[in-house]
């Protein structure tokens, strides 16, 4: 079975180890290969790969939402997303679909213990990484969610977008967007607090969030995952969060639901969560 990851740049990416564990619990034999693939070779690229052979590939950035134009259906999650991780073929079809939103509440529910169920969230960010996790995160029903952003306009775009497509009847949600002025910050305390920002990217950067934003914080969330603690997670214990995390568990869970939209098969994470690859 031939795989990839695509997305630029593209070297960091564990795609392959994951997925090489998942075959190996099973006695698969696959091939998974690494490709820099930019929005300009994505179409060719697709193209290639499938007519290849291919039966799946998991696209990283910045591909997630040029990936929906090459797929012949689109599954609702991706739809709400406006972006796709993974596309794969199905009876002679190609499928898009978004299996971030379910990594994240996979890990967040069942690996680290914390039901969203009538929770405080806050978001920071209101990129195309947050647009991926926000539909989700609304599905398991907590009491408030509110998205802060550098640019507010921004945050506050993606909130009546995610209104007009997210099912929030029946639902007692307070929904709010905003920027990153403390007034906005620190109206509430939130049990979760989640970077969907880009800056664990740049070393050495951090949002400069009030110290008083973590008072009662259960879990302080980085999407982001690295081998060291992010400046967010640093940031989040030092002002007091009971705990933080990278995104290293939400990666492998949203892979192991990838892996079986390709094969029929349900991995194992336990053992890559214990331990990270290097
Ligand atoms: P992604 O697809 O990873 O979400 P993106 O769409 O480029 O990437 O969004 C990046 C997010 O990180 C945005 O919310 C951005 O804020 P702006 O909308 O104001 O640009 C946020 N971000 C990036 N650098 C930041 C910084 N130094 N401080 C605060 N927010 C930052």
């Amino acid at each position: 079975m031939k795989f990839a990851v695509i997305g630029k740049p593209i070297g960091h990416s564990k795609s392959p180890e994951i997925h090489q564990d998942f075959a190996n619990q099973f006695d698969a034999k696959i091939e998974f290969r690494k490709d820099e693939v930019t929005p300009e070779t994505l179409e060719t690229w697709v193209a290639d790969f499938f007519k290849d052979g291919g039966k799946g590939v998991s696209i990283t950035l910045p591909l997630k939402e040029a990936a929906l134009n090459y797929a012949d259906e689109i599954s609702d999650r991706a739809r709400l997303a406006s972006a796709c991780n993974v596309i794969y073929k199905k009876d002679e079809r190609l499928l898009a679909d978004c299996t971030d939103g379910f990594g994240l509440i996979k890990d967040l529910e069942e690996n680290l213990k914390i039901s969203l169920k009538d929770k405080k969230i806050l978001i920071l960010g209101a990129g195309g990484a947050a647009r991926g996790i926000i539909p989700s995160i609304i599905e398991n029903n907590p009491s408030k969610l509110k998205i802060a952003n550098r640019t507010e306009n921004k945050a506050r775009r993606l909130k009546e977008d995610l209104e007009g497509k997210v099912d929030l009847k029946g639902k007692s949600l307070i929904f709010e967007a905003g920027g990153l002025a403390d007034d906005f910050l620190l109206a509430d305390s939130y049990d979760l607090v989640i970077n969907s920002t880009s800056i664990s990217t740049q070393a050495g950067e951090s949002i400069g969030l009030p110290k008083a934003l973590f008072t009662g914080t259960k879990l302080a969330y980085d999407l982001f995952y690295s081998a060291k603690k992010t400046a967010f997670m640093q940031d989040a214990l030092a002002a007091g969060a009971e705990k933080v995390s990278d995104g290293w568990g939400m990666l492998v869970e949203q892979g192991a639901e990838s892996f079986r939209l390709w094969t029929n098969l349900i991995p194992d994470t336990s053992r890559l969560l214990e331990k990270p690859i290097d």
